[in-house]
């Protein structure tokens, strides 16, 4: 994705390079909550773990299994569970990062999005990139709000 922007703004190839390594840069020095920027194999073994977990911790309950906010309890929420594969209505951002937040502090006043500050980071980033691997290509998935 990050390589067909730089391909696309037609962009020097020493400044490419120089952004690459920023990038790299910048992904080290992150904290704990930060997406692990990974790809191909590792990202595809992530996804797989966050669905499980997606499972196992009660989520598809209200979110659906297949996360399109058609839960088996949804009816009884309001405001209900999103559709995740919509990016313009996540309320705290749609990258991988906000929802790792949004899984451990749970969303809003009163509403009935639960926090799972229990959960590890680890885990939590896992079903943050299922969630995310879930959201439509077009529109403005990686916009962030
Ligand atoms: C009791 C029902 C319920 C459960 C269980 C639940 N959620 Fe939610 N979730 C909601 C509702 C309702 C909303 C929307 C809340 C709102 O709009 O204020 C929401 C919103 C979200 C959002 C969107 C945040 C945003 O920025 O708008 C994410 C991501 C999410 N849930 C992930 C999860 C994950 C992952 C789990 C399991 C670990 C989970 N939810 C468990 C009901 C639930």
């Amino acid at each position: 994705m990050v390589r067909s922007i730089f391909y696309n703004i037609g962009m020097q190839a020493p400044l490419r390079v120089l952004i690459c390594a920023l990038w790299v840069l910048a992904g080290c020095g992150a904290g704990e909550e930060a997406p692990a920027q990974t790809d191909g194999p590792e990202l595809a073994a992530q996804i797989t773990t966050g669905k499980r977990l997606f499972m196992s911790n009660g989520c598809a309950l209200c979110h659906g299994e297949s996360g399109d906010g058609e839960g088996r309890i949804a009816h009884t929420l309001s405001p209900a569970p999103r559709n995740f594969a919509d990016v313009r209505t996540y309320k705290q951002g749609n990258q991988a990062e906000h929802i790792a937040f949004s899984i451990a502090n749970g969303l809003g006043d009163g509403g009935a999005m639960p926090s799972y500050p229990h959960i590890s980071a680890a885990d939590r980033q896992a079903m943050a990139q299922f969630i995310y691997s879930l959201q439509d290509e077009g529109a403005s998935k990686g916009g962030g709000e």
